[in-house]
């Protein structure tokens, strides 16, 4: 990512409607608008479909003998695999599934821990991330590490260029997001990894925000460790970790002792949520149906979802435009990215606040009139101390995925417009 806008053109118009018409939760709540995707997004019907028919027929555990359970145990490896390819990755077995992103943070940081120790003892944070991707790493102060900072500029924006002094033969690995949840600004997550591999440490990465957005190509960012959650993709509630065979395979995790010392099942202490899976596996057919209505031409699994997460990028920007002249003509102040020129630095999330207006008020406000976004600190206690913003009001958070259209964009200026004046 570079900071001169880079091309994310639709191969077709984006079918909008027909993609709402995928999800029946949005009919189903109209006329009520969805801007509060970044807390979790709406799951298409054959997301909905797929888990009630595995709770229908498969409802069994894996590794038995019988039928059912043998088909549990290929859907599980069937949907590593579709991860994978959505990841940009090649090795189903580097996709481990769990509970959710917070725990496999937890997870590495508690193995990497172990393995910590001086010279290479220094972890690199943000302020810009979730407070789940600081918080662990945080922890580990108390024993093994020693914490650097990383921080944006006055711009909202993390610049490699602050990173590459703050490396050196003693960082272990750099922890940061690909996009932030709160202010919506992009990462140069391939270049945190270049200069991170410069010294020989690694690179963990937050993708739970960016999953919906925008392309994930784990080679290409050359990431060491990536997080996501199903419920910001449009899946049910759970977690995967993908990280390179290498890096799990030295990882020193909790396990029984029967248990193959190898990724994933090193990964995956117990059973997961095997309904949630499926769900996962069944988001990855709802984009790669539209990656194949919006490119033909496209022959490979990967090919449709390159297909599928180009066209939505290129449409959340134009959500992005419209949102940003919205805020400028109620004079919002928007944290993060704010020119119209700039989207392509930024996905459609947007927290901002009103002159003179406490967030609390402008979400009731927004609820009252139908429509739902969030209001606070966003998780991310940090970053509301970076923005000068108290932590008990924070600000408002109206976050669009690429189901939302301009008519809910109008409907939402009408109303901030009351609120404002
Ligand atoms: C950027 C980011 N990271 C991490 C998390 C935590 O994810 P989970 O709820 O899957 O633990 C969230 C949840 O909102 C998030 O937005």
């Amino acid at each position: 990512m570079t900071d001169s806008p880079a091309p994310a053109a639709a191969i077709s118009p984006f079918p909008v409607d027909a993609v709402r018409a995928r999800f029946p939760a949005l009919a189903r709540a109209a006329p009520f608008i969805y801007f509060d995707n970044a807390a979790g997004a709406q799951a298409p019907g054959v997301v909905l479909d797929t888990v009630a028919a595995h709770l229908l027929d498969f409802n069994v555990q894996r590794g038995g003998r019988y039928p059912k359970s043998q088909a549990v145990d290929r859907m599980i490896d069937a949907t590593r695999a579709k991860v994978a390819a959505w990841l940009g990755g090649d090795d189903p077995d580097e996709v481990a599934f769990g509970m959710n992103a917070t725990s496999f943070m937890r997870l590495v940081s508690l193995a990497l821990g172990q393995t910590i120790t001086a010279p290479r003892d220094e972890i690199v944070v943000t302020d810009m991330d979730h407070h789940a991707n600081i918080s662990t790493w945080l922890e580990l102060a108390k024993t093994s590490a020693k914490i650097v900072w990383w921080r944006m500029r006055e711009d909202q924006r993390l610049h490699v260029e602050d990173l590459i002094p703050l490396l050196s033969g003693r960082t272990r690995l750099v922890a940061c997001t690909v996009v932030s949840h709160a202010l919506g600004s992009r990462v140069d997550v391939a270049s945190v990894a270049q200069a991170a591999h410069a010294v020989g440490a690694e690179v963990f990465l937050d993708c739970v925000h960016y999953s919906p957005h925008a392309l994930i190509d784990v080679k290409a960012w050359d990431c060491d460790y990536l997080v996501c959650s199903g419920y910001k993709a449009f899946a049910p509630h759970m977690g995967f970790l993908w990280g390179k065979r290498a890096a799990l395979e030295r990882l020193p995790t909790f396990r029984e002792e029967f248990i193959p010392d190898a990724p994933p099942h090193k990964i995956e202490a117990g059973t997961f949520i095997f309904e949630n899976v499926a769900g996962m596996s069944a988001a990855i057919d709802y984009f790669e149906a539209l990656g194949a209505e919006l490119d033909s031409g496209a022959s490979t699994l990967r090919a449709r979802l390159v297909a599928a997460m180009t066209g939505i990028e290129a449409h959340e920007r134009d959500l992005s435009r419209a949102m940003l002249e919205v805020f400028a003509s109620v004079g919002a102040t928007v944290y993060g990215v704010a020119s119209a020129n700039a989207v392509h630095l930024r996905v459609p999330t947007f927290t901002f606040n009103l002159p003179g207006k406490l967030p609390a008020d402008v979400s009731q406000g927004l609820a009252d009139a139908g429509i739902g976004a969030r209001d606070g600190h966003m998780y991310a206690p940090r970053l509301m101390e970076r923005l000068g913003l108290p932590l008990e009001t924070g600000a408002v958070r109206a976050s669009l995925v690429h189901y939302n259209t301009t008519a809910e964009i109008d409907r939402f200026a009408t109303v901030l417009r009351d609120l404002a004046s």
